[in-house]
């Protein structure tokens, strides 16, 4: 070709190169992403105040008019809220790899907390190591059954205390203890034991009741919604000073952790006393393949992993409880049938122990219909999109965030009978449980990111719901009327009761 055509047929190329990527371009940017229905929100602010104080119930609300799968923009967050048990089986049985990432909040980062977190990981080999530890390691049956002394006594424990406080003048008078309270105290003891065999809510324990107060601090933090997750601008602000409090306990966590974790190292180097092995003792020991995963875990990710555990199974089991005791003296046909199941199985001359659970299908079922009414979680750990999807015709983009509102999928009129109604005949004859299979029931999530304590938390709750339903007849605080009790709740870390139940207890023997 000569020299003036070569240019030329040169510049017709560049020129339609540069055309078609520009029309492309043009193209991608115009084309309108089609994204679920939702309310209109402020500029900047989107519909941060369209979630009003129970976000659950607000949400929830919403699917009559924009439908079971609804768009927010919470700040700078894109968010998707899923409303509907038919749209959590999409989600979960088919779209379950694309959103199997978690957002992360300016809290969670206090320490490089998020980087040893199970719940928080990226999905990956860490992840992947850190979860096979949890439920393979210390969850697997033959070790919760080994361990089924520790709960007991701490069980018993939890008991001689309610016991103590029911004896006393004003309760006898008809002034309730707060029941929430005893468990979330026997629940954190129970765990203490369980991973570090130490009781942390020890009076005489100066370290074990700082830890505790540390603890505290942390899950009283995490449970406010916090303005630098909605304005990543504003982080440096720290306008609630959440971040402040939180690096505060978390740093004091994490020490005295960190020293718990140092003194089981030099007792381990001169020989233990016992042969008793907790789950410090797993971690611990814990080889990985030192490719992938790291060889050995690190101390912080040993502290992390015990701080965790705290902070997933304290509140959550406390919170469930006392929905459970509430809904059982609202609803006294309940309570009659599910303490005679227990005379029946377990009889008055002994307690009840783990080994009953399976024969007590009524005290099951009260915790199944006290998990589908109020789940202690109820939008999930909130997931995160991996990569641009479409999920039920919509393009929902990378790093979207997902609430599965399972309060709202447990209240589905689509598939459940008089859902508003507390009745736990509906779980008898029926194989529905709790294990991630079934998406109507979702209290514990569902797919990879499902809750990896679930073996431990079903023994713990049944085992101590079912102890003070036998040991004691409860009633309510003596100057309330049922009929004016308030069945609201309040969002922190889980779904309390807003006012806290006070409850009279009565020894069986009194
Ligand atoms: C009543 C008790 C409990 C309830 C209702 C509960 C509920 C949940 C829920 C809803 C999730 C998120 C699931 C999802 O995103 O699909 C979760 C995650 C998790 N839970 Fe639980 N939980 C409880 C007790 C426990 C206990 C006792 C432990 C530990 C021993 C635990 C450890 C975890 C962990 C590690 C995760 C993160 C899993 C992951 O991201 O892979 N939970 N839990």
């Amino acid at each position: 070709m000569s020299e003036p055509i070569n240019s030329f047929f040169v510049l017709i190329c560049a020129l339609f190169v540069s055309a078609t990527l520009l029309v492309s371009l043009r193209w991608k940017k115009s084309r309108p992403r089609r994204l679920p229905p939702g309310p209109p929100g402020w500029p900047i602010f989107g519909n941060m105040f369209n979630l009003g104080m129970m976000p659950h119930r607000t949400l929830a609300g919403l699917r009559q008019k924009y439908g079971p799968v609804i768009w927010l923009r919470l700040g700078s967050i894109d968010t998707m809220v899923i409303l509907s048990s038919r749209v959590a089986t999409e989600f979960f049985k088919n779209q379950d790899l694309n959103f199997a990432e978690r957002t992360v909040t300016d809290l969670m980062r206090s320490h490089d907390y998020h980087e040893g977190s199970v719940a928080l990981a990226p999905y990956g080999s860490y992840w992947r190591m850190s979860r096979r530890l949890l439920t393979v390691d210390m969850l697997v049956a033959k070790r919760l059954n080994e361990t089924a002394p520790i709960r007991r006594k701490c069980i018993d424990k939890m008991l001689t205390w309610i016991g103590e406080a029911a004896s006393a003048e004003k309760v006898r008078l008809g002034e309730g203890i707060h029941l929430a309270r005893f468990v979330f105290l026997t629940t954190f003891n129970l765990l203490g034991n369980l991973m570090l065999s130490r009781d942390l809510f020890d009076p005489d324990s100066k370290v074990g009741s700082d830890f505790f107060v540390a603890m505290a601090g942390l899950m009283e933090w995490t449970g406010h919604a916090n303005i630098a997750d909605l304005f990543p601008w504003l982080r440096w602000l720290d306008p609630q000073g959440l971040r402040r409090k939180m690096d505060r306990d978390m740093g004091k966590a994490m020490r005295i952790a960190s020293d718990f974790v140092r003194e089981r190292i030099e007792e381990r180097k001169i020989g233990r006393e016992d042969d008793r092995r907790d789950f410090l003792d797993v971690l611990l020991e814990f080889e990985g393949n030192g490719k992938d995963e790291p060889a050995k875990l690190s101390e912080k990710q040993i502290n992390t992993f015990i701080l965790e555990i705290f902070m997933a199974g304290a509140e959550t089991t406390s919170s469930t409880i006392e929905w459970a005791i509430t809904e059982l003296l609202l609803n006294p046909e309940s309570m009659v049938k599910v303490k005679s199941e227990l005379s029946q199985v377990v009889g008055s001359a002994r307690k009840v122990q783990e080994a009953d659970i399976d024969q007590l299908p009524y005290l099951q079922a009260v915790v199944k219909e006290t998990f589908r009414l109020h789940p202690p979680i109820p939008f999930l750990v909130p997931r995160r999109a991996m990569r641009d999807t479409v999920f039920m015709g919509y393009d929902i983009p990378k790093n979207t965030q997902v609430f599965v509102n399972t309060w709202a999928i447990g209240r589905d009129p689509d598939v459940w009978m008089d859902p508003m109604v507390f009745k736990p005949e509906r779980f008898i004859g029926s194989k529905l449980d709790y294990k991630g299979q079934h998406f109507e029931f979702i209290p514990f999530g569902a797919g990879r990111r499902m809750c990896a304590g679930v073996p431990l938390a079903h023994r713990v709750l049944h085992l101590a719901f079912g102890s003070l339903l036998h040991e004691f007849d409860w009633e309510f605080n003596g100057r309330k009327d049922p009929k004016t009790i308030d069945m609201r709740d309040r969002l922190g870390v889980t779904m309390r009761k807003y006012e806290p139940l006070l409850a009279v207890p009565k020894s069986r023997s009194m």
